[in-house]
């Protein structure tokens, strides 16, 4: 509460001279040290809006009091701008992520996944390791003729942040090798101990600075600093236990490989057990969770690989994450704490999602206040009512969630809560359909919720990724009717040039992000963060198509099934018109049932998007301003680059997942059913219609063995 003398709570109007200079000093001083924990530290002290209410303070002061404007003032100070906090590091192989197991059934269907691929017999040997899952974040570390040359985060896991610099005070990581291959990545984690971070927390404290959450924040917030000197300070360790690219094999197995990167001196996991079958798996699995807390740093989990690595090669990748690993996590931490409210969200879609405020619990190591509620037969079902004691679990980087009610001791007080039956936002009627667990807002364009969340999902991670064009910005730029719908990001910078837009950041954050100015103010005053903004934008004008198909958020169409299409129809035009072509049923949509992972589900999503006019019309008009880039087919010289493949009985030394993957990984594409367009059938014994079929239809049909001869396998 404001003390009588305490000068923050007075009008600007009601300060006399003496008294303006001291606020000013007072505010210069609070952000000074909020832009230094916000930039430099990844950690901000206070919430956005009391940001801006200093600052829009100081600004009023530096109006009534001009002369007393101080040679520090904030107002001439801006932001480090994030694309140069740390220069870009693209990955020369992408640093990916893991599928996970929740439980032992899962670790069992990872084991017969793998053989089936493999075509390994049940019984047969195959050997996996496993070892602990680091809660930390992963590192990409080059060795060129054994120097140290370039250490990155995994970033998108495509390109990452250079982070070279801060690395080399970290005690696990050499600088230079001694017997490695020319080109080296290491590839492993950085993470700080408990007793570390327990003491890095007590400093910062005592300087009266905001401690970090918990180890993989610190340890993040440590590696992610401008100032090398400041990380040099900060104890970081390093496991490691993969590898990126390498100019020759490390070793057969990865048991094999992970002893040679301790030979080079790196820490690896002492924790790491090869096991020859699924129950020495899970009993190693009990094993680590049984020390986990005595580790003294954070694990979440016990991560499996397939041992042999010329397995690891056959069995590749699908999406972001390898087949040839697992990451089994431990269960979910749990607290109890009180239902405060139930808000309703509305998605991109019309969802509405019921949202829990809770009372602020920590549950291991992270505070949480919200949790997903999923739909309304949810609430009931649990019978959870606005005031009850609830039991919260978070599971990984997931949403946290609501497992149970309290009920022995449920407050007389607890109310039901009433599911609305319209929007919350828009009013439209908000509908359950027959056999849907969710209510939908029937506004569509109307609604403004659904086009927010649409502009958010269009500039998210995986479609357009716009750097400093996050949710904040969409919401502020919405708010303002600035930004309406996808093609308008891209008139930005020319309504700004002509005066039709005023965008003026008064903040620029460590994650790019520009704000409003809600003040109305005539001149853009941080004009470099508007121009990186429109640098960013002005970067994305040549997608690749499968993530512009994917910002379109067509229903049912999400990273996987946008690359899915785009790698059939190769342009978007084609995808266009295969889509007005395909009605319920003819050629075309034949066509798109086709495509291997395409059911009737995901063609319709895509049929009744481009059936509406205003979609079509919204397309049309972002097609004006970018240009989405042709799916290069042919990427791969091989032969079968580019055409369509049908596989069908069964085969002998590949099996039919490995067989398929292998084709798609050439540049072909899978189809499930032989049609006029199937360019080769590849029968093995026992094939029936298919084979039948692609007779007569004049398709060439091979043997497996042409097959691999003709893939040059
Ligand atoms: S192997 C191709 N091993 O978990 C994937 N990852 O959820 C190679 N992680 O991005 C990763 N401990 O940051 C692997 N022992 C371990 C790990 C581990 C932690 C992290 C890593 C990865 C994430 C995936």
């Amino acid at each position: 509460m404001a003390k009588k003398n305490d000068l923050s709570a007075k009008p600007v109007k009601s300060l006399n001279a003496e008294e303006a200079a001291a606020e000013l000093e007072r505010l210069a001083r609070l952000i000074a040290k909020a832009d230094g924990a916000y930039y430099a530290e990844d950690r901000p002290t206070m919430s956005d809006a009391e940001y801006d209410s200093l600052r829009r303070r100081n600004a009023l002061i530096e109006r009534d009091f001009p002369k007393l404007k101080r040679a520090d003032s904030p107002s001439d100070k801006i932001g480090a701008a994030p694309s140069m906090k740390f220069e870009k590091s693209p990955h020369a192989v992408a640093m990916l992520s893991l599928d996970n197991a929740f439980d032992d059934e899962d670790v069992t269907e990872f084991d017969a996944r793998v053989r089936r691929f493999l075509k390994i017999e049940a019984g047969a040997p195959l050997a996996f390791t496993a070892e602990p899952k680091i809660d930390g974040l992963s590192l990409n570390l080059r060795y060129v003729n054994g120097e140290l040359a370039n250490a990155a985060t995994r970033g998108d896991g495509a390109v990452g942040e250079n982070v070279t610099a801060n690395v080399l005070s970290v005690p696990d990581i050499p600088r230079t090798l001694r017997g490695a291959p020319e080109t080296l990545e290491v590839r492993g984690e950085i993470y700080m101990s408990h007793s570390d971070f327990k003491a890095l927390n007590a400093l910062l404290e005592k300087d009266g600075d905001e401690p970090f959450a918990n180890p993989r924040n610190a340890a993040a917030g440590s590696l992610r600093q401008i100032d090398s000197a400041v990380t040099a300070s900060r104890p970081l360790r390093f496991f490691a236990y993969a590898w990126g690219e390498i100019s020759a094999p490390l070793a057969d197995t990865q048991t094999g490989a992970v002893a040679r990167l301790k030979e080079f001196g790196f820490s690896t996991n002492p924790l790491m057990m090869r096991c020859r079958s699924v129950d020495e798996m899970l009993a190693h699995y009990s094993v680590i969770e049984k020390q986990r807390a005595g580790l003294g740093y954070d694990i979440d989990g016990v991560v499996y690989k397939v041992d042999r690595i010329d397995y690891q090669e056959r069995l590749g990748f699908v999406s972001r994450s390898p087949r040839w690993a697992v990451a089994h996590k431990f269960p979910a931490e749990q607290a109890r704490t009180i239902l405060e409210a139930i808000e309703i969200q509305v998605g991109r879609t019309g969802a509405l999602t019921p949202v829990a405020r809770l009372k602020p619990v920590t549950v291991g190591g992270v505070v949480v206040s919200n949790a997903t509620l999923h739909n309304q037969d949810e609430i009931e079902r649990k019978d959870i009512r606005v005031g009850d004691t609830v039991v919260v679990q978070r599971a990984g980087d997931v949403i946290p969630q609501i497992v149970e009610v309290v009920t022995d001791n449920r407050q007389p007080g607890a109310r039901k809560f009433k599911f609305p039956d319209s929007c919350p936002v828009c009013g439209s009627h908000a509908v359950r359909e027959e056999g849907e667990a969710v209510r939908r807002c029937t506004g569509g364009l109307v609604c403004a919720a659904q086009a927010k969340e649409r502009l958010k999902h269009f500039v998210s991670r995986g479609a357009f990724d716009i750097e400093g064009l996050g949710e904040k910005q969409i919401e502020a730029f919405f708010d303002a009717a600035i930004v309406t719908e996808p093609a308008q990001i891209f008139t930005l910078e020319k309504r700004q040039k002509s005066g039709d837009v005023e965008l003026y950041a008064y903040k620029t954050k460590a994650d790019g992000s520009l704000a409003l100015n809600k003040e109305g103010a005539k001149q853009p005053t941080n004009l470099k963060s508007v121009e990186n903004l429109f640098a960013a934008i002005n970067e994305r004008r040549e997608p690749a198509l499968d993530r512009f198909i994917n910002a379109l958020g067509m229903r049912h169409i999400g990273e996987t099934n946008a690359r899915l299409l785009a790698r059939h129809y190769g342009t978007f035009s084609a995808l266009q018109t295969a889509a007005i072509e395909a009605g319920a049923e003819g050629p075309a949509y034949d066509d798109m049932l086709s495509i291997d992972g395409v059911g009737a589900l995901v063609a319709g999503g895509v049929i009744e998007f481009f059936k509406e006019d205003h979609n079509r019309d919204a397309v049309l008009r972002l097609l004006e301003e970018v240009t989405p880039q042709e799916m290069k087919i042919a990427q791969s010289a091989s032969s079968v680059a580019g055409k369509t493949v049908v596989f069908t009985g069964s085969l002998e030394t590949l099996t039919r997942d490995e067989a398929k993957a292998q084709a798609l990984a050439l540049g072909a594409k899978v189809s499930g059913s032989v049609s006029a367009r199937t360019d080769y059938l590849v029968a093995g014994p026992g094939a029936g219609s298919k084979l039948k079929n692609a007779q007569a239809l004049g398709v060439h049909v091979l043997t497996e063995e042409q097959w691999r001869d003709l893939i040059g396998a």
